[in-house]
């Protein structure tokens, strides 16, 4: 049950939200939430005060934070969006649960299976529309693979390979990690991170598990290369892992490949997934090219050449967009933190996985 009244009219205009951690990300939440006209963007939170004025000043917003629970005490609000780093997913969005307010977090989850569990049961709990950003889901071509898939149309799935590949420890398109709190904080467990499984890693198994279902095992290798002095940048040891190889074995039986890596030169930020089906495949790329709504075919007599046609997909709302539908419309939203557990799930058996250098089961 939700907490807030069913009817729409009552609703238009008052969805007050706030934003919580205003760095790199939040700036898309916020413009995405700006265009959506039953949002009002009330206020937004940072621990760097200079950041988080700076942001309201940039997207007109009134009620600016350096505390939490100061904001959530002070004014009314009915939803909050968390772009804070990964390790405070967890605090902050208990207390923002706890105040029965919807929630749309930022991914992973959580750190830890357990964690991302305890946040989906909170949740819960509260009543509330609860999201995880599994951003890649706004892909027109992820959903019509899955229709397809669901439907038939490629038979069995037999194999899959799934890349998400960038490149940014080897180029400076995006600033130079090294002077860098944003790409500092990634690079080491010290600060919450889980390295690119957890960072990227967390997309590339939803993106494929969306479509072709549960995973059952899965063996992880998991790399760290040198890359500073002694390992260390001021505060930030350079421990996370930045590449990573896995096999996985689906509950249907289909064998596939999944790995993600900050190595990739010659991509700045690109995911690809293959689907082989008994009876035809199914390719996407998405890239900054744009190409997220055009899904691959290889199907019918084509089998014959490997011969693929490009099919344009009908779009697909965002994570922004069915977080707010989902409040206004009182059901639930997709992706959820059962889903965003889930995958939580994966990514710490392929951990222990490249610890023991053991298949693990999920
Ligand atoms: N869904 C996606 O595609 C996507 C893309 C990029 C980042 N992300 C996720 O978004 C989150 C933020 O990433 P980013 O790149 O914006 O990082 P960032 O370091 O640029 O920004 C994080 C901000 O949170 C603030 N912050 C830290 N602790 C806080 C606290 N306790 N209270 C309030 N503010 C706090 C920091 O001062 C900083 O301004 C991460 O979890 C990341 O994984 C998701």
């Amino acid at each position: 049950m939700l907490r807030f009244p069913t009817s729409k009219k009552t609703f238009m205009d008052q969805i007050k939200l706030a934003i919580i951690g205003t760095g790199g990300m939040a700036h898309t939440h916020a413009s995405a939430f700006s265009a959506i006209k039953e949002v009002n963007l009330v206020a937004c939170c940072d621990v760097v005060r200079e950041r988080a004025e700076d942001f309201a000043a940039k997207h007109s917003i009134p009620f600016v934070f350096t505390d939490v629970d100061e904001m959530l005490s002070t004014i009314e609000l009915h939803a909050v969006t968390n772009v804070t780093p990964d390790r405070f997913h967890l605090p902050i969005g208990l207390k923002v649960l706890d105040k029965k307010l919807h929630l749309l977090s930022e991914k992973p989850l959580a750190e830890t299976f357990q964690d991302a569990r305890m946040l989906a049961d909170a949740a819960e709990q509260a009543g509330v529309v609860h999201m995880v950003n599994l951003s890649y889901r706004r892909s027109a071509a992820l959903y019509e693979a899955k229709r397809m898939i669901d439907a038939d149309k490629i038979g069995r799935v037999m194999h899959f390979e799934a890349d998400y590949l960038q490149s940014w420890l080897a180029q400076p398109a995006w600033g130079d990690w090294r002077e860098n709190d944003a790409w500092l904080w990634r690079l080491s467990t010290d600060h919450g991170s889980k390295g690119v499984l957890g960072d990227i890693g967390v997309h590339i198994f939803d993106l494929a598990g969306f479509p072709i279902g549960a995973y059952e095992t899965v063996q992880c290798v998991l790399k760290t290369f040198p890359k500073a002095e002694n390992d260390q940048i001021g505060a930030y040891r350079l421990d996370a892992n930045d590449s990573f190889t896995a096999m996985v074995e689906m509950e249907n039986g289909a064998l596939g490949t999944v790995q993600a890596s900050r190595w990739a030169t010659g991509y700045i930020n690109t995911l690809r997934l293959q689907i082989h089906g008994e009876h035809g495949a199914l390719r996407l790329t998405l890239d900054e090219k744009d190409r997220w709504d055009v899904l691959e075919l290889c199907l019918g007599d084509n089998l014959l050449k490997g011969k693929w046609r490009g099919k344009k997909c009908p779009p697909v709302p965002d994570n922004y967009q069915r977080f707010i539908s989902a409040i206004l419309n009182g059901h639930l939203g997709e992706p959820d933190f059962w889903r965003g557990a889930e995958i939580q799930k994966v990514l710490d058996a392929a951990y222990m996985s490249d610890y023991k250098q053991s298949w693990e089961q999920l």
